[in-house]
């Protein structure tokens, strides 16, 4: 309840901001963002807006909270008001090719935000983490907490992914896969629901109700006679839900402690939960870096300058390879948080006791 207040306190600090920053002038910066039940999409908007304002740009800030219609529609007035650079973080990364094309045929530029847009030549750069790195890292946090490279188990373990609609999600299984797999042909770690690959483990709308729908059925149905050990859980959000339902199940006591949960986004109930032993990670992603470059990519591309990336070869979105800007992900547990986390000021000691 106090979650929500704060999510919609946050979001109305946004929408505040936003039209303030139109009032005063032209808007040059449309930004388009998901959705605000993962928190870090309320700070990625603040952190866009506020990046945006030190570089004297005026922007709009939408949330497309009922999907990817609702998204398309808000593009188009952003495209009606005569933006010049589009900022969008897709609900729906196949679902933007028209609306796109109307952008490019105005010259308006497009960045990319985070997720991929896909099936379009009207992306122009593409801001966002190593994505497969990512999944590497929570991949890496089960390896090393099962203690499976000096040759232990078998561990069971089951493998949630994110939302296929969002071409991130293919990244960072496959970035955890690609450490997970030599040990699952060994058979140090098994899946006992022989659940894998994406078509088996996604989660519709990154929605962690559904994941813990899932995890309600395997659990009876598989880990009766035996435990679980490990989740890949691919986000803070999904991770969250799988908690309570592990709890539900009777894990997270003495004899039957919390199996391996990995997590993404170091939100502030995944931090709190890293620190008191029920998530075993989360994959720090500092938006405010994320901000910071996607606001110079605009103030480059509106000044009729070449933004600056670091990656010209990964990141194919079905017609073109889109320039990228690739910041580094961090894994952080119970180890590092306070450093990490408090340490760089991305959040106050006293947010996450
Ligand atoms: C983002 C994650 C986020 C997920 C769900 C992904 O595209 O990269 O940070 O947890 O969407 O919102």
């Amino acid at each position: 309840m106090l979650f929500q207040k704060v999510k919609f306190s946050l979001v109305a600090a946004c929408l505040a901001f936003s039209s303030i920053a139109t009032a005063q002038e032209q808007i040059a910066v449309g930004v388009s963002m998901p959705e605000f039940s993962n928190m870090r999409w309320v700070n990625d908007g603040l952190s866009i807006m506020r990046e945006l304002n030190k570089v004297n740009l005026a922007s709009d800030l939408q949330y497309a909270s009922s999907g990817a219609d609702m998204q398309i529609a808000q593009i188009e007035s952003m495209i009606q008001k005569g933006v010049k650079v589009l900022v969008i973080a897709a609900i729906d990364g196949k679902k933007l090719t028209d609306v796109l094309k109307k952008a490019g045929d105005k010259k308006i530029k497009v960045i990319s935000y985070d997720r991929l847009i896909r099936d379009s030549a009207n992306v122009d750069y593409y801001a966002t983490f190593d994505n497969f790195d990512v999944g590497v890292k929570q991949g890496t946090d089960i390896v090393k907490r099962l203690d499976l490279a000096a040759g232990k188990g078998p561990f069971r373990i089951e493998l949630f992914a994110g939302s296929q609609d969002d071409n991130n999600a293919f990244f960072f299984y496959d970035g955890a896969m690609s450490v997970l797999k030599p040990y699952l042909d060994k058979k140090q770690l098994i899946i006992e629901s022989g659940q894998e690959g994406m078509n088996n483990v996604s989660t519709k709308g990154w929605n962690g109700a559904i994941a813990k729908a899932r995890l309600s059925v395997l659990l009876p149905k598989y880990y009766s006679k035996q435990r679980l050990d490990a989740v890949l859980s691919p986000n803070d959000g999904i991770a969250a839900e799988l908690i309570t339902g592990f709890i539900k199940a009777g894990y997270g006591v003495a004899g039957n402690p919390m199996p391996v949960i990995t997590g993404q986004d170091a939100d502030v109930p995944a931090t709190k939960a890293v620190l008191r032993g029920q998530q075993s990670s989360t994959v720090f992603k500092d938006t405010r870096e994320l901000a910071r470059v996607t606001a110079q990519m605009a103030e480059a591309l509106i000044q009729g300058k070449v933004p600056t990336v670091n990656d010209n070869k990964t990141y194919n979105n079905g017609v073109k390879v889109v320039p990228s800007f690739l910041l580094k992900p961090v894994l952080v547990d119970a180890s590092n948080i306070q450093k990490v986390l408090v340490g760089s000021g991305f959040y106050r000691a006293e947010q996450i006791q």
